[in-house]
C-alpha cells in the first residue's frame, strides 16, 4: 500500500519556503546569498509587544485558551475592525488561529466540497491554490496582467463564474503584485457578486497597513457584501510578528462556528502568550508601527528606481505590501552565460546561481512571466542585489 496519501502527494511544496531552503543550502556552502525571496519583514517585533508577552509569561498564562481565542483578544479584534475598517462584528463572528494561513485552511476545510470552484485572480498568494485543492476545491485562475495593474476586472469575474462557483479568494494589498484595489474597484466586483448570493468572498487583508497611498478598503464594508464575506487578517506583516503565528477572521457566524469546530479538533487554538501580546498590539494605534511602513516605502521607491535601469524588467508600481513583480519574459529563449532561460523558474534559478540573489518564480503565484522580489531587506542589500542582477543579465 502507498505510504503517503494522494492528497499530500498531489500538493506542491510552498515555492517561497523551497527557495528559502535552497538559499540556505548555498549559504551553507559559503556563498554570499542575498535573500529576497521571503515574505517577512526584516524588523524586530516592537518592544511594547514583546513586553506584553513577557508580562503574560510572568502572569502564568500557560493553559489552553478558548479554541477561538481569548475573549479579550476577540474584543481587541472587534475594536480593530471597527476602528480601521468600519466593520462591526460580534464575538461569535471572530476566530483567532495560528496565522492567517490557518484561517485560510479552516475556511477551505469548512466550506468546500469536492468539485466546488474557487476563483483566484492571478497572481495570487502562493498557498491559495494548494489549500483549495487539498480540500477538494477546484481553483479557477483569472489571468490579469500589468496593463490592469494585476487587478481582476468585473467583466473577468463575471466570465469566470459558473454554477459550481463557491468562493472568490483575493488579497489586497496583493502578495505578490503589491496591487491595492480601490473602493470603486471593489464595488464593481461586488456589483457582480450580489447577483450570485451563493458565492462567498475571502478578503485577505493581511497587508492592510502596508499601503503607500492610504485608503484601505474592505469588501465587507459594503452592506450587500457583509454577509457573504470572510475578512482575514493577522499580525505577521504589520507588526513584524511572523513567527508568533496569530491570524484572525471576521465572518458570518455560521462559518466562524464551523472554523471553531474544525480548529478544536486540530490545534485546540493558538499559542497563549502570542495571543496576549496581540491584545496589546491591536489595541494600539496603527501609527505606532508607521515607521516600518515609511521605511518600506523608501525601499519600494529605491528598488523601482534601480530596476528601471535593468533591461527586460517590466514592473508595475506596487501601492502596498513589500514585493515587486516584474515581467521578465524578455529573457525567455535567450541564453545567458551558457544557460538557456525558458521560463520564470529558470530565470529565478539563474539569478540564484549567477547573481547569488534569491527571488521566487511567478509560476508559484499563477503567473509564469514574472518573478517576485521582496524588498523586506536593508537598502544596502537591495542596492547590492540589483547591481548583481544587472551584471548577471547584461
Ligand atoms: C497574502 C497572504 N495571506 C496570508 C499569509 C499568511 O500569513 P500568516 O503568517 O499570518 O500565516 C501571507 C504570508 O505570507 C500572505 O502573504
Amino acid at each position: 500500500m502507498q505510504l503517503l496519501s494522494d492528497r499530500i502527494l498531489n500538493m506542491a511544496t510552498s515555492a517561497t519556503l523551497a527557495m528559502a531552503a535552497k538559499a540556505r543550502e548555498l549559504r551553507g556552502e559559503g556563498k554570499d546569498i542575498i535573500g529576497l525571496s521571503l515574505g517577512e519583514p526584516d524588523f524586530n517585533t516592537p518592544d511594547f509587544i514583546k513586553e506584553a508577552a513577557i508580562q503574560a509569561i510572568n502572569d502564568d498564562y500557560n493553559s489552553y485558551t478558548p479554541v477561538d481565542g481569548y475573549g479579550e483578544l476577540k474584543d481587541a479584534i472587534i475594536t480593530k475592525f471597527k476602528r480601521d475598517n468600519g466593520l462591526t462584528y460580534a464575538p461569535a463572528q471572530i476566530v483567532v488561529s495560528t496565522g492567517a494561513k490557518q484561517c485560510l485552511a479552516n475556511i477551505a476545510g469548512v466550506m468546500l466540497n469536492e468539485g466546488d470552484e474557487v476563483i483566484l485572480p492571478c497572481p495570487y498568494w502562493v498557498s491559495y491554490s494548494d489549500i483549495v485543492k487539498l480540500n477538494g476545491g477546484v481553483p479557477v485562475e483569472v489571468k490579469t496582467s500589468i496593463d490592469t495593474d494585476f487587478k481582476m476586472t468585473a467583466a473577468q469575474l463575471e466570465a469566470a463564474i459558473t454554477p459550481k462557483t463557491k468562493m472568490l479568494w483575493f488579497s489586497s494589498p496583493c502578495n505578490p503584485s503589491g496591487s491595492v484595489y480601490s473602493e470603486a474597484e471593489l464595488r464593481a466586483l461586488a456589483d457582480v457578486l450580489v447577483k450570485h448570493p451563493n458565492i462567498y468572498v475571502v478578503s485577505d487583508e493581511i497587508y492592510e497597513h502596508i499601503n503607500y497611498k492610504g485608503g484601505h478598503a474592505s469588501i465587507a464594508q459594503f452592506e450587500d457584501m457583509y454577509n457573504n464575506t470572510i475578512t482575514v487578517n493577522g499580525v505577521s506583516k504589520a507588526f513584524a510578528m511572523t513567527g508568533w503565528r496569530i491570524g484572525y477572521i471576521g465572518a458570518p457566524e455560521k462559518i466562524a462556528r464551523a472554523c471553531n469546530k474544525l480548529q478544536g479538533q486540530i490545534t485546540s487554538g493558538a499559542n497563549c502568550i502570542a495571543q496576549r501580546a496581540v491584545i496589546t498590539a491591536l489595541n494600539e494605534s496603527p501609527s505606532k508601527v508607521q515607521y516600518m511602513i515609511d521605511e518600506f516605502k523608501v525601499r519600494r521607491d529605491l528598488i523601482l528606481d534601480l530596476l528601471n535601469d535593468v533591461e527586460g524588467f517590466n514592473t508595475n508600481t506596487p501601492d502596498g505590501a513589500f514585493y515587486v513583480f516584474p515581467n521578465i519574459s524578455h529573457y525567455f529563449g535567450k541564453t545567458l552565460r551558457g544557460k538557456t532561460i525558458n521560463n520564470a523558474t529558470d530565470f529565478s534559478l539563474y539569478l540564484l546561481e549567477e547573481a547569488l540573489v534569491a527571488t521566487v518564480t511567478g509560476e508559484a503565484f499563477g503567473n509564469p512571466d514574472c518573478i517576485r522580489i521582496s524588498y523586506a531587506a536593508s537598502q544596502e542589500q537591495i542596492i547590492e542585489a540589483i547591481k548583481r542582477i544587472k551584471e548577471a543579465v547584461s
